[in-house]
């Protein structure tokens, strides 16, 4: 079966000025269901039909059809952004807060962190918050790399950085797309649902 461009789980005007309504109709619209088409059109030749997206990503991994893995992969990661996302403002709580502490010190010097790699990370990626083991950290990947593809790398929370995540509202001005949304609109609930390493199969399909 084909993959499907998955609906957005707010309106697209929710956010206000922090993402535009036609920053969704590009971002989620064209970008998002490109990637779609483009692994949809890969899947008979790769002999993949009928895969889940996740073993479709690792699959092209390990045979190193990168245009497959781009693909597949950009379909997952932004299926993945999009439920990391709230346009009601959160706060972390119970398990997540105590880790987020404990790893980071203060919830502030999580979102700095975060921050700085997300403004650091050259060109185009993903920052990424991640549980390796018992650990949260704070990484990025570069293109359409994604924690799918990496062994012991479970996803928690990702920010886009690709320019087409951020240009209509603010130009090239990264950093403050990165205050607007580590600030005002993070979906944390979403983000501990996902302490139980199961994140990966929230953004899967097929
Ligand atoms: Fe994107």
């Amino acid at each position: 079966m084909a993959f499907a461009l998955p609906d957005l789980p707010y309106a697209k005007d929710a956010f206000g000025d922090i993402i535009s309504a036609e920053t969704f109709d590009y971002h989620h619209g064209k970008h998002h269901n490109a990637y779609v088409n483009q692994a949809n059109d890969q899947l008979g030749e790769a002999g993949l039909e009928g895969a889940k997206l996740s073993e479709v990503i690792r699959k092209a991994s390990e045979a190193g059809n990168s245009k497959l893995f781009n693909a597949s992969a950009q379909i997952w990661n932004h299926s993945f952004y999009w439920q990391c996302l709230s346009p009601e403002q959160q706060e972390p709580s119970g398990k997540l807060k105590e880790m987020i502490e404990r790893d980071f010190g203060s919830k502030d010097e999580l979102l700095a962190k975060l921050k700085q790699e997300c403004a650091g990370h050259f060109a185009s990626g993903w920052g990424w918050l991640v549980l390796d083991g018992e650990t949260l950290k704070v990484t990025s990947l570069h293109d359409a790399d994604t924690p799918v593809a990496h062994d012991g790398m479970k996803p928690l929370l990702t920010i886009d950085v690709w320019e087409h995540a951020y240009y209509i509202d603010y130009r090239n001005a990264r950093p403050d797309y990165l205050e607007a949304l580590l600030k005002k609109a993070i979906n944390w609930e979403f983000v501990a649902q996902n302490l139980d390493g199961k994140g990966v199969e929230r953004a899967d399909q097929g």
